[in-house]
């Protein structure tokens, strides 16, 4: 209907025709170089073949180049800028599922995109600013955290690029049934008692039912939403699945899932320092995780995470800015002197350059009165 020819596929007999294509307002023609002459500059099938082959090659390349490993601090204004969008993607289409509209989950699709972008340039980056929450965004954040240490995870465990992202979508998704929860319980400043825990641990069956209609959803990413409440002794829910009745995936994400909720601050507690957390997951592994896999989670992470705070032998205290080739020497920056009982002008240390001083333990920033917020930046 846009043009003035009864058919699109017509043999051109002289220049009329073709003043009259071109002053149609078409641009391009496909020519049927059986029928009719070609142009006498067109390639020819052969470097046509070798110009799809090269675009092919550089985007290949190009991709790459965008997963090429860069330093922490390079990486993280970058992740700060992409946890802080990806947040306000979730809580819109949260509030959209809130409301009954239908939830567009395939505008999630480039965010998961980009966090495995992050995740192959520096996990730390991201996971390290994923500590930093605020009680009422708890919710959207959570899903954001879940999502870049699930990537983290899955790359650590090699699976293929495709699980990589697949399973950076579920953790995007992976609470999304909480939208159906009553307001109350949702966002309860306190403990839940056992009646509005059993309303809550319907959320799994709610995710099924928003998510079963949309098309596009991996198995992957389905399994990290259905499983992350199950526990490998089967004391887990919705459907107390025991051991290998639980997929590789679905068991990660239920490490990741409580590693994040322990380590966040929420509005009936403060966050776990992170070196903390993965001691007593270690320890509840004997029953609810499997001990491998939180074995290979701790791997990834680093012992002392970055953003989590540390105190040396010389008492000093500082937050860790980025691992190295030690697990127990990442690089730090020193902000309190504990034994001087001041904070110290921030510098930083590489702990594995140095032989006079090395950490003794993990710190909680609040027993120095600490907001590691700002050295995260
Ligand atoms: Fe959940």
């Amino acid at each position: 209907m846009e043009h003035p020819f009864l058919t699109n596929r017509f043999i051109v007999k002289d220049m009329g025709v073709i003043q009259k294509i071109a002053s149609s307002g078409i641009r391009n023609v496909y020519i049927d170089t059986e029928r009719g002459k070609d142009l006498e500059t067109a390639r020819t099938q052969e470097e046509i073949h070798e110009h799809l082959q090269k675009t092919i090659e550089s985007e290949i390349l190009a991709n790459k180049k965008e997963h090429k490993p860069v330093a922490v601090t390079e990486e993280v204004n970058r992740a700060r800028k992409l946890y802080s969008e990806t947040t306000s993607v979730i809580r819109n289409l949260m509030k959209d599922a809130r409301l009954g509209k239908q939830v567009n989950v395939t505008a999630l699709a480039p965010m998961a995109e980009n966090i495995v972008g992050s995740v192959f340039r520096n996990s730390h980056a991201l996971t390290g600013i994923s500590r930093i929450k605020t009680k009422d965004e708890y919710t959207f954040m959570h899903c954001v955290s879940v999502a870049g240490l699930m990537a983290t995870f899955a790359k650590e465990m090699n699976m293929s690029d495709e699980i990589v992202y697949q399973v950076a979508m579920g953790g995007l998704i992976h609470d999304i049934g909480k939208t159906m929860m009553p307001d109350n319980i949702l966002n309860k400043p306190g403990k839940l008692d056992e009646d509005e825990m059993n309303i809550m641990r319907t959320h799994v069956d709610h995710s099924f039912l928003i998510l079963k209609e949309e098309k596009g959803i991996s198995e992957a990413a389905m399994d990290v939403t259905m499983r992350h409440h199950e526990r490998v002794d089967g004391t887990g829910y919705p459907y107390g699945l025991k051991g290998d009745e639980i997929s590789t995936i679905g068991k990660m994400s239920a490490i990741v899932d409580v590693y994040d909720a322990l380590t966040s601050v929420r509005v009936y507690k403060d966050a776990w320092e992170p070196t903390f957390t993965m001691r007593k997951m270690l320890e509840w592994s004997d029953h609810h995780f499997d001990k491998q896999l939180v074995h290979a989670f701790i791997r990834c992470l680093g012992i002392y995470p970055v953003g989590s705070v540390v105190e040396l032998e010389s008492g000093l205290i500082g937050v860790v800015l980025d691992q190295s080739s030690d697990l127990l020497k990442p690089k730090i920056r020193v902000i309190y002197n504990k034994k001087k009982k001041f904070r110290e002008m921030a510098h930083d240390v590489e702990l594995e350059k140095i032989d006079f001083d090395r950490i003794v333990s993990f710190a909680n920033p609040l027993d120095y009165d600490l907001d590691i917020t700002p050295y995260l930046q």
